[in-house]
């Protein structure tokens, strides 16, 4: 029987700004609580990068770990994607800066936009391209510097998101390890529900959008958490079917870190124990389509995950976009 080919996590690495913002610093920001924050969001600190830091320069870091944890040199990469909604210019792609500062030669590279789904998005494509025999080895990376877009007087948004990065390398393995299933859906009449109004070609940067703050992110929090967690049980479930799994049979799933009550609303719901799902929003706070690679990486590094474990990455977000895949590691 002809092995099945099928793209495998070689190696993965991330990489969080060193300051901290935590509640008690928001509560002199804005009207809020710790208490509140902690009750809502389970959130209790979220990292913000330096004046020197950007997109690129986080996502060069986890990229060079993944490829060294990979133990891969980056001249072996083909192509490059970075998923990201805050890339360091409009154009061109964050990818190409992520190419030339790690020496990735020979690869392309693009960026690829799925807001909070974007990681997600960039392994199911990935692992197209890798099953289909046109790539052997693919870099992924999902990098967010979420800082900049945020509005730190509006207390419903500014409590929620961090920024970081977070890599992995993919490679073609034809020892049954590898990416088994994908999912990629998206919901374009829900696009109001969470967006950056401004700075795009619909409504140009100009003084009077800069002085509404419309570069900002504007989201209507309590419809995107109704959605969050209907589709992040339905995304579990349909993974499951998919592949023909119990529940008992997945080691770990990594949901975006999101916010607690949604993880833990949907895990009643899926009567499976909330050890099986990866949490580390308490550090990071929602980075975005950083969050599922920066989890991934800190479970592997945790040693929470082994060859041969079958794992579940769901993620959801803008657009409305939700995506999953099962992999076997
Ligand atoms: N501190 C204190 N009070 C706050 C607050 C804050 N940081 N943010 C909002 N409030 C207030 C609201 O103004 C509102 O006051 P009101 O009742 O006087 O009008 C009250 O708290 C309740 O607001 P509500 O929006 O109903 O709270 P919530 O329980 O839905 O929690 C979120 C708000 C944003 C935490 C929650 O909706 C959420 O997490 N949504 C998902 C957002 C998300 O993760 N988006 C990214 C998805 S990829």
């Amino acid at each position: 029987m002809t092995p099945i080919r099928r793209a495998a996590i070689a190696g993965t690495g991330s990489y969080v700004p060193e300051r901290i913002l935590s509640n008690a610093e928001l509560e002199r920001m804005v009207d809020t609580t710790d208490a509140w924050i902690m009750e809502r969001t389970g959130i209790q600190e979220r990292r913000i990068a330096g004046p020197e830091e950007s997109t690129s320069t986080m996502a060069i870091i986890a990229a060079r770990r993944a490829c060294e944890d990979a133990g891969i040199n980056p001249a072996e990469i083909e192509l490059i994607i970075v998923a990201t909604i805050t890339p360091d210019y409009v154009f061109p792609a964050t990818a190409c800066l992520v190419q030339h500062a790690i020496g990735a030669k020979r690869a392309g590279g693009f960026d690829l936009e799925a807001a909070c789904s974007g990681f997600v998005y960039a392994v199911n494509v990935a692992a197209g391209l890798i099953t289909s025999g046109m790539y052997k080895n693919i870099l992924v990376i999902g990098a967010e510097t979420l800082s900049r877009l945020v509005n730190y007087q509006d207390r419903a948004t500014c409590i929620l998101f961090g920024d970081g990065a977070g890599a992995a390398v993919l490679t073609a393995r034809e020892n049954g390890s590898g990416v088994l299933h994908t999912s990629m859906r998206s919901e374009g009449e829900e696009t109001q529900s969470m967006l950056i109004p401004a700075g795009g070609s619909r409504q140009p940067a100009s003084p009077d959008t800069v002085a509404r703050q419309l570069h900002t992110l504007h989201m209507d929090g309590k419809r995107v958490f109704k959605f969050a967690t209907k589709i992040f049980v339905e995304l579990v479930e349909e993974a499951l079917t998919a592949c023909g799994l119990q529940r008992d049979e997945v080691a770990l799933v990594i949901p975006h870190q999101v916010n607690q009550r949604i993880i833990e609303a949907a895990v009643r719901k899926l009567e499976m124990p909330l050890e099986k799902f990866f949490v580390n929003l308490d550090r990071y706070g929602n980075t975005s389509a950083a969050s599922v690679p920066i989890a991934l990486d800190e479970a592997r590094r945790a040693g929470l995950i082994h060859a041969g474990d079958h794992i579940i990455t769901i993620a959801f977000g803008g657009g409305l976009t939700w995506a999953s895949s099962v992999i076997r590691l």
